[in-house]
């Protein structure tokens, strides 16, 4: 596992952003798993803008997000689907038909998430899965749970995910109940992992996911067993390890 920790939110961005397309660029097939939430936004920036400075090109490359809502029309600003063009799609030269997210509206979820799984399989190996980190040790939306699924599923939010989430949303209310996510199993799979977490409130399962015993109960503490973890973390999140 490699820990780097910054003083300054830009560095971070910038070094996790650069991580990212230093696989571009020597892979031009690159197939990147991407996340969503408030944690990426600033390194997707950077993404952007070592594209405008002609650092790197997208045009071969293919990439997964992790999870979508289910249930919200594909153009409400806070699907997966508009985040990621908010935030990366429409600014860079990947084509949008290999830019794949699951389908939350799909009239069968079970068969959208068999043809997710198809499609990550097709497309080879995840060369870099990034993720972010819950404040319940949720990776995508793989919630603390006896047993973890390992390909992707449909899944129901836990409460204290929604109530994190109701921040992007009018209420509470309006957040889904259910997600579909691509599974632990599916995440462990990538050759590289870029785990980015931010912020003091994030200290506490900081430690549990990285330092803790490796349980269900904290799905992100089954990253202590990828051989090439890296971890992205600010002052404030790294303040407990
Ligand atoms: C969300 C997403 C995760 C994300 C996490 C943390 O619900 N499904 O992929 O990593 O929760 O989000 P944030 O970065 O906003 O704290």
């Amino acid at each position: 596992m490699n820990i780097l920790t910054f003083d300054s939110d830009e560095k971070l961005n910038e070094a996790g952003a650069g991580i990212i397309t230093g696989i571009v660029q020597t892979n031009r097939r690159a197939v990147l798993g991407l996340a969503t939430g408030g944690t990426p936004v600033g390194l997707y920036k950077y993404i952007v803008r070592d594209y405008e400075r002609g650092m790197c090109s997208f045009k071969n490359a293919t990439t997964f997000n992790l999870d979508e809502y289910v249930g919200l029309p594909d153009d409400h600003p806070e699907s997966y689907r508009a985040y990621m063009r908010q935030h990366l799609f429409d600014h860079i030269d990947l084509p949008i038909s290999q830019a794949h997210i699951p389908n939350g509206n799909a009239p069968d979820p079970e068969a959208e998430c068999r043809r997710y799984d198809d499609l990550i399989d097709n497309a080879g190996q995840i060369d870099l899965q990034l993720l972010g980190l819950g404040h319940n040790g949720h990776i995508g939306f793989n919630e603390p749970a006896h047993a973890l699924i390992r390909a992707t599923h449909v899944v129901e939010l836990a409460e204290e995910t929604r109530q994190a989430n109701a921040r992007f949303f009018d209420s509470i209310d309006q957040v889904p109940q259910q997600a579909l996510t691509m599974g632990v199993g599916t995440i462990l799979k990538a050759k590289m992992i870029l785990l980015v977490v931010k912020g003091a409130d994030k200290a506490d399962i900081v430690q549990r996911a990285l330092r803790g015993p490796i349980t269900t109960d904290c799905p992100a503490s089954l990253l202590q067993t990828h051989p090439h973890l890296n971890v992205l973390l600010d002052r404030a999140a790294a303040s407990r390890l």
